[in-house]
């Protein structure tokens, strides 16, 4: 039995067991969905006037705090996007009318907005446990560490919400910013992605070129990112990869608390990924050797597709979902003999660990 009852199974939703999505959720839940429009005072009386109490986080463009809209009683998180530099209103609504019809299981919600006179706020369903680097990384003694089927089942639903915006969305979306802090977890550790999209919203030099504001976050970037600070649909997947082993390892991208050849993550691994025989020292020890070796090896080979050097030979996120989709999603038991997941290809020419910086969002 699982040591994690809260973990498994669904509510008979429309998610399905691997934290991923059919399309044909997408189909029902695309209908006729828009934006909502709130006025500064209702998000103001959800947010109970933005007091520091709810306040759930500072990010890159402004404060999220948690909210009840007092109509419907939804939970609810309003992000305040900071006020400098803003883009003009047509722009932001016009951004915010795309995003909006945006639906996936995999994605959060973006119910609706506030655009009063200077004022810009999102209005998001709330995802009850936060975010994958609350659960993932630097636990307090009193947090259980995620299990193998729950780090699966993460990744998967995470790869789902990303081939959404690259292959179906229709104008497709560059994430732009995909990182563990912005994979926030409902309460049946189901993964949604928030913030994409929102490389469009901040302040920029050139606002007629969504990828030309340096965003995303050290140790997530891909290579030519890094060097032309142009983002791509490739650059997500870099990141994906760089997600991935963080779910592996259990260690952050960028850890400076670490011995100088650890603290970055993608220049540690990079040796070991020729060397299959090295694949479990990679394994995060609060597993304490709980997953099935072949999946391990699995998930190592998929981060290492993700992350080659060229992004052209990176594989598209719909490669990705069928890979991981693979593993299981059941609790281990030791006993048990693993099903053979399907064989990855070999990874090209292992790439030279990314040494040059990329810009941090603060
Ligand atoms: N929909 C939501 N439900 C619950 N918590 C949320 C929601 N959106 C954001 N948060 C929490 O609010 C905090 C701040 O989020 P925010 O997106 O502003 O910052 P970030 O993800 O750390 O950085 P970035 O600005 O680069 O996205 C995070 O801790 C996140 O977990
Ligand atoms: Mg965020």
């Amino acid at each position: 039995m699982s040591c994690f009852p809260c973990f498994s199974g669904g509510k008979g939703s429309k998610k399905d067991e691997s934290g991923g999505s059919s399309d044909e959720d997408h189909k029902v839940t695309e209908e006729g969905k828009s934006a909502q429009i709130f006025t500064f005072r209702e998000l103001a009386t959800a947010t109970e006037n933005f007091q520091t109490e709810s306040l759930l986080g500072e990010g890159g463009i402004g404060r999220v705090y948690k909210g009840c809209l007092e109509t419907t009683k939804q939970s609810v998180a309003v992000k305040q996007l900071d006020r400098t530099g803003l883009q003009d209103n047509k722009e932001f609504l016009a951004e915010i009318v795309t995003l909006s019809r945006i639906n996936h299981p995999n994605l959060v919600n973006l119910i609706g907005y506030c655009a009063d006179g200077d004022q810009r706020l999102l209005v998001y369903e709330f995802m009850q446990l936060g975010s994958l680097e609350d659960h993932l990384l630097d636990l307090t003694p009193d947090q259980k560490p995620l299990p193998w089927h729950i780090r699966v089942r993460i990744a998967n639903g995470a790869a789902n919400g990303l081939e959404y915006l690259h292959e179906k969305a229709n104008p497709p979306v560059i994430y732009g910013d995909l990182k563990s802090s912005n994979v926030l977890l409902d309460d049946e550790f189901t993964p949604k992605l928030s913030d994409f999209g929102l490389a469009k919203l901040g302040p920029g030099e050139d606002k007629n070129n969504a990828s030309s504001r340096l965003t995303g976050t050290y140790g997530y970037g891909a290579p030519e990112y890094a060097r032309t600070g142009e983002l791509t649909l490739k650059s997500d997947v870099y990141s994906f990869g760089v997600l991935l082993l963080e779910l592996i390892t259990g260690r952050r991208a960028i850890d400076t608390s670490k011995p100088a050849n650890e603290q970055n993550l993608v220049s540690w691994v990079q040796p070991m990924l020729k060397d299959q025989k090295k694949f479990p020292d990679l394994a995060d020890p609060l597993l304490s050797g709980k997953y099935p070796i072949k999946e391990l090896n699995q998930a190592i080979g998929t981060a290492a597709m993700c992350l080659q050097e060229e992004p052209m030979v990176r594989p598209m996120m719909s490669d990705v979902v069928m890979t991981l989709s693979f593993l299981s999603v059941t609790p281990f038991q030791e006993s048990e003999p693993t099903p053979e997941p399907k064989p990855m290809p070999a990874p090209a020419p292992t790439p030279e660990p990314t040494q040059t910086p990329i810009p941090a969002s603060p």
